[in-house]
């Protein structure tokens, strides 16, 4: 096997098969049981982070030279609700995972490690935009969380020279996501209007945070040059490089409708601490791969709402 995806079973997860696959890879992919993952050509399997002897025979079966690391709880909102679920599953799964790896006789494989751009939390005034060597002041438990990840990844890559390289992934939307996310929420919301299921009235959170939006296509295409190119022990920011409001991605999505819709805050949406600013310095991503974005966000929107228009049966524009 070429190249395992733990926690494929999420939103990235299928992208990144998609990406492997078409590069030629023989891939394999885990899941939790509830999860489903129907793409033909890829070895999927059942894996439970919390149980390190599954994963080592896993590993010891199949020994992937790759091994992509995507399984988190990976929300900043369901992280302030269930702070416990996210340490158990993004950094004791992480551990588990890298001491099966250890454990496995003569195995040498590479290793990506997803971080977030949430990582670097509340900076100094003008640090943005953020490069890798910025200081981390995390500001939620997530966020806790995946710096805690980020600094397990450099620890056994140093002591026990592993390959393993780390990401620090700013927001990235595209079809599929969860309506968790805000992209995500805001295009279903517009379709359920369309549709007449829905007033139109919108409901959003805190409109004034800047974050740097990319397209999952492009992410997991960094993170594919990434496992060839990046190097061993280091972190690299995938992002746009350019953040821009809420408020902002709301008015994209709003001018792609016909619809006369109202705005309306809904304090269930707003967070007890929201960082104000996250854009990604992607200097190094592009030095050391040769990456560049392809997708603009209004087209990612568009996309995004377009296929919930087909789902709800409504025209798409
Ligand atoms: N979810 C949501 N829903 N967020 C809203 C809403 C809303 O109705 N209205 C405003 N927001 C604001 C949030 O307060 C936050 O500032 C921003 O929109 C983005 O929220 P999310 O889409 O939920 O993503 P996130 O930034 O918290 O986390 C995502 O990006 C991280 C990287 O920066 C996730 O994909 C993480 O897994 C990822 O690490």
């Amino acid at each position: 096997m070429d190249s395992l995806i733990i926690g494929a079973g999420g939103f990235v997860g299928s992208y990144l098969i998609q990406e492997l696959m078409s590069a030629g890879k023989s891939v394999g992919a885990t899941k939790l049981p509830h999860e489903s993952i129907r793409i033909g050509g890829c070895e999927v399997f059942d894996l439970d982070l919390a149980k390190e002897h599954e994963i080592r025979m896993l590993l010891q079966t199949h020994r992937p030279a790759q091994i992509y690391h995507l399984a988190a709880q990976s929300s900043v909102a369901v992280s302030w609700k269930d702070p416990e679920l996210t340490v158990d599953v993004n950094i004791k799964g992480t551990l588990h995972l890298l001491e099966a790896i250890r454990s496995v006789e003569d195995y040498y494989p590479r290793i990506l490690l997803v971080g977030s751009g949430e990582e670097y939390g509340y900076l100094r005034g003008g640090a943005c935009p953020i490069a890798e060597t910025e200081a981390l002041h995390p500001g939620n438990i997530y966020a806790v969380t995946k710096a805690c990840q980020n600094m397990i990844g450099s620890v056994y890559a140093r002591a026990y020279g592993m390959g393993i390289v780390m990401v620090r992934a700013f927001n990235h939307i595209g079809v599929g996501q969860s309506p968790q996310f805000v992209a995500a929420d805001f295009a279903l919301q517009i379709a359920e209007m369309e549709a007449g299921f829905r007033a139109p009235v919108m409901k959003v959170g805190n409109l004034a945070a800047k974050r740097d939006f990319s397209d999952v296509r492009d992410v997991v295409r960094a993170y594919a040059l990434l496992m060839e190119k990046g190097r061993a022990g280091d972190t690299y920011n995938v992002g746009s490089g350019h953040a821009v409001s809420i408020q902002e991605l709301l008015d994209i999505l709003l001018d792609q409708s016909t619809e006369s819709i109202a705005v309306e805050q809904d304090p269930a949406r707003m967070r007890p601490s929201d960082v104000p600013v996250i854009e990604a310095d992607v200097t190094k991503l592009r030095e050391d791969t040769g990456w560049y974005a392809e997708y603009p966000l209004e087209e990612t929107l568009r996309t995004m709402l377009n296929h919930n228009r087909r789902n709800f049966g409504v025209p798409v524009k």
